[in-house]
């Protein structure tokens, strides 16, 4: 008893020391073939002391993809942890079979070969387990890892893109430590994520060269949203977000994001050279009801909200040394980038609505159009090429990130308003706000059919998401099926749906079995 007493206190002392460690920089693997296995390891946080963390090929975190558009890849994933897990590649349009959602199981042991080619414009996406009711232990201890999309489009502009030098991949995660310094990854203590850490590094610093320094930034956290803001005060510029980078670079102070968002800033340090500037959590100016702001308002409170030092906290995230310029430095913003050329609102085939309800308050666990997520039901049935707008209505007393698979999204509105310039480009997560907020996103299912295998929609916050805050839908090539009314030479036995079961369910893909041994497959939209 009393050595773990003094353990504590000389970890406490260890703790309480600000000394900085330098960023890590995560290392690339370039394609076609990448080799992944996510196994268990150790890091110290705190020196001296082993916590045991699990990473992909190293002991947390994962190599950083670099895929060009076009390229055809394989992924190797081997799985060397005890538990089954999966592999989603977040923001990836991709076949269903190959996106590594719940369905997608990876058992001990064994190894997961899913193989596309990329159609993704230049952007910052990511990796990470997504088994159902494990996502939140799998990132937790540790594994997640970053993809960078190249094109011609972004290869042709005055960008930084030396990697790591003045092109800086910013993972932000905070983990939840138990007494003795390891990482709990039960659910249940979600709310004690006190360690925050920039690319798997606490105290971080980067020395960073006196020019326009590219940082590549994800949320990667279970719960929390950040409000990024420099300490000197000056501006930087938004030049990406989830899906692509921006028409032109968007002026800004302050850049809110949310578990799962990635935004892609640039920093002008020109002139700099000598000084120490850092990119802080501005926690105090984050919107009330949305976790990591100091005011949760409405009932159900998360208990021991308010025990976790960093809600409503300002903290340095990353601290920046700034040091002589490089040899080719980029020291003018662009002024334009990419063309964005977002869905039009005419000829929609679908509106679809979604509301948010909570069966406990601020906590949770939360519905979506009064379900929680059902392995066995496929909630929509969307025909190729929709073109939909979907609307959401969040009647829960706190904020969540939406995410959808397969597609990137274009914001329409949020409370009926356009979305700020940073958020008109390509997303694939929207925060909505709480207490009665309204939110509008149009998309369009392109390319991938599966009568089986659906994608997944969710809310980003993964204990949220674990607790059932997630949906399912398949893409349909409806020009294959044959919906026929009024053939009388057969009498029809049965309707099951892509699981068996039988049923009449509209909107749906159904098997209807004839007493001749036909099979139809038909979809009959209400
Ligand atoms: Cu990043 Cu369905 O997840
Ligand atoms: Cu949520």
């Amino acid at each position: 008893m009393k050595k773990i007493l003094l353990i504590t206190m000389v970890l406490f002392v260890i703790s309480s020391i600000k000394a900085q460690n330098q960023l890590l920089i995560p290392p690339t693997l370039t394609g076609p073939n990448f080799n992944l296995t996510i196994d268990y390891d150790s890091v110290q946080f705190f020196p001296g002391v082993f916590t045991q963390t699990a990473g992909v090929n190293g002991s947390i975190l994962g190599p950083t993809l670099i895929i060009n558009n076009g390229d055809v890849v394989t992924m190797n994933v081997e799985n060397k942890l005890v538990d089954t897990t999966t592999m989603h590649w977040h923001g990836v349009h991709l076949p269903s079979e190959m996106d590594g959602g719940p369905h997608s199981k990876i058992f001990p042991n064994t190894t997961w070969t899913p193989s596309w080619t990329s159609m993704e414009r230049a952007s910052t996406m990511w990796y990470h387990p997504h088994l159902h009711h494990k996502t939140y232990k799998h990132v937790m201890m540790g594994v997640s890892g970053l993809i960078i999309n190249k094109d011609s489009d972004e290869g042709a502009l005055d960008l930084p893109r030396d990697y790591g030098i003045d092109d800086i991949p910013l993972i932000f995660q905070t983990k939840v430590m138990d007494a003795n310094y390891q990482i709990d990854a039960n659910m249940m203590n979600s709310v004690m994520d006190t360690l925050f850490l920039a690319n798997a590094t606490r105290n971080a610093y980067f020395d960073a060269p006196a020019q326009i320094v590219r940082f590549r930034i994800l949320n990667g956290s279970p719960m929390r949203v950040y409000n990024i803001g420099l300490s000197n005060g000056n501006d930087f510029w938004v030049i990406g977000s989830d899906g692509g980078l921006l028409s032109a670079p968007v002026q800004n102070n302050r850049l809110l994001i949310a578990p799962g968002e990635r935004y892609e800033i640039l920093v002008d340090l020109s002139g700099m050279q000598g000084q120490n500037i850092s990119i802080l959590n501005y926690g105090t100016g984050i919107p009330s009801s949305t976790y990591g702001s100091g005011t949760m308002m409405g009932g159900g409170a998360i208990q021991n909200y308010n025990n976790n030092h960093l809600n409503g906290a300002d903290f340095t995230m990353l601290s920046l040394n700034v040091i002589a310029q490089t040899l080719n430095p980029i020291t003018t913003i662009p002024a334009t980038l990419v063309s964005v050329n977002p869905y039009s609102q005419s000829n929609v085939d679908e509106n679809r609505q979604f509301t948010f309800t909570s069966t406990g308050g601020q906590s949770g666990p939360f519905l979506i159009n009064g379900n929680t997520f059902d392995m066995s039901q496929v909630n929509y049935v969307i025909p190729l090429n929709n073109k939909e707008i979907w609307s959401f209505t969040n009647q829960t007393p706190i904020a969540h990130p939406f995410h959808i698979h397969d597609v990137q999204f274009n914001i329409l509105e949020i409370n009926g308003a356009a979305p700020p310039l940073h958020m008109q480009g390509w997303k694939d997560i929207l925060l909505i706000p709480g207490h009665m907020s309204t939110a509008k996103f149009i998309t369009k299912f392109e390319d991938f059919a599966d009568d089986n295998i659906p994608f997944m929609y969710h809310c980003h916050m993964l204990v949220h998401e674990d607790e059932g805050m997630m949906g399912q839908f398949t893409v349909v090539d409806n020009n294959t099926l044959i919906v026929d009314h009024n053939n009388t030479n057969k009498t029809l036995l049965k309707t099951i749906d892509i699981f068996g079961r039988e049923t009449n369910a509209n909107n749906q893909l159904l098997f209807y079995i004839y007493d001749d041994g036909t099979v139809e497959k038909k979809i009959i939209i209400e």
